[in-house]
């Protein structure tokens, strides 16, 4: 099919779990990180914040409020950032009962915890430094806990790790601490950007509906950092018709809530 064709090496593309399987299980916890393996999928995407006292965790908004149960818990602590609640007081709500009663009691990660449980199934991390503006020195704090949790060897990062964020600034700071490391650019800057970003990205990763065959193969005619092809991962791609139009412009991953669709839909 025209979708194996235009793949890189011929394959289909990587289908990534976004936020876990995250159409399945409350979004960014290990519920969804198990649902994903459940559904045999190999690679998870996720969200990472930092909390008052400088913890790492998993959670998508920079607010509380959407997916816990924080107005409840804390009714006097509006407007519920992130920033301003403490790991032990995050540890204490509710992330999966707004997504079902199934998921009650499911608890928003640390990054280290989210990590340990990805590792446990032998699955690979698409993580995404999420709002660096708001952390100074969230990109060396990631790179710690992907250290200590034994996420920076050679076999992580020859093939098991990618870092992504929306900043340039933020993937330049990451390739810059830790040149090792894969990295993404999301979002879908123009070609004429690309041979500078083409020093610190391996990836340029654009939503779905910004793409087309022309972009995806401007992008893959640079030579990332690594001396390979730059990459394309697109998001967020929930249906079978989209997923088989982008997978026949070659994109070289598809980030999806519904997993299994997506990988019925172009194989692999
Ligand atoms: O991985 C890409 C995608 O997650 C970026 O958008 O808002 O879902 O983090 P968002
Ligand atoms: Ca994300």
């Amino acid at each position: 099919s025209p979708a194996r064709a235009a793949t890189d090496g011929g394959g289909p593309p990587r289908v990534i779990a976004h936020r876990g399987a995250s159409a399945y299980a409350p979004e960014n916890t290990l519920a969804a990180v198990d649902k994903a393996a459940e559904l045999g999928i190999r690679w998870v995407e996720n969200d990472v914040q930092r909390t008052r006292d400088g913890e790492l965790v998993v959670l998508h908004d920079d607010n509380l409020r959407r997916t816990t149960d924080v107005e409840e818990v804390f009714p006097d602590r509006a407007p519920w950032r992130v920033r301003d609640f403490t790991a032990r007081e995050i540890a204490r709500l509710d992330a999966g009962s707004w997504f079902g009663p199934a998921y009650a009691g499911a608890r928003v990660p640390t990054l280290e915890q989210f990590v340990h449980r990805v590792e446990r199934h032998h699955q690979k991390l698409l993580l995404e430094i999420k709002n660096p503006e708001l952390y100074p020195g969230i990109e060396r704090q990631t790179l710690k806990v992907l250290s200590n949790e034994g996420w920076l060897d050679r076999s992580h990062l020859a093939g098991r790790l990618i870092v992504q964020s929306f900043s340039a600034d933020s993937v330049r700071t990451v390739h810059a601490l830790k040149p090792g490391v894969k990295t993404g650019l999301l979002g879908t800057p123009p070609v004429s950007d690309l041979p500078g970003l083409a020093g610190f990205a391996d990836q340029i990763n654009p939503s779905h509906g910004s793409l087309s065959l022309a972009y995806v193969s401007s992008v893959q005619a640079f030579t990332g950092p690594h001396g390979r092809p730059m990459e394309v991962f697109t998001w967020t791609v929930d249906d079978a018709a989209t997923a088989q139009r982008v997978a026949g412009y070659g994109v070289d991953g598809i980030i999806t809530n519904r997993p299994d669709v997506v990988r019925e839909a172009v194989g692999g």
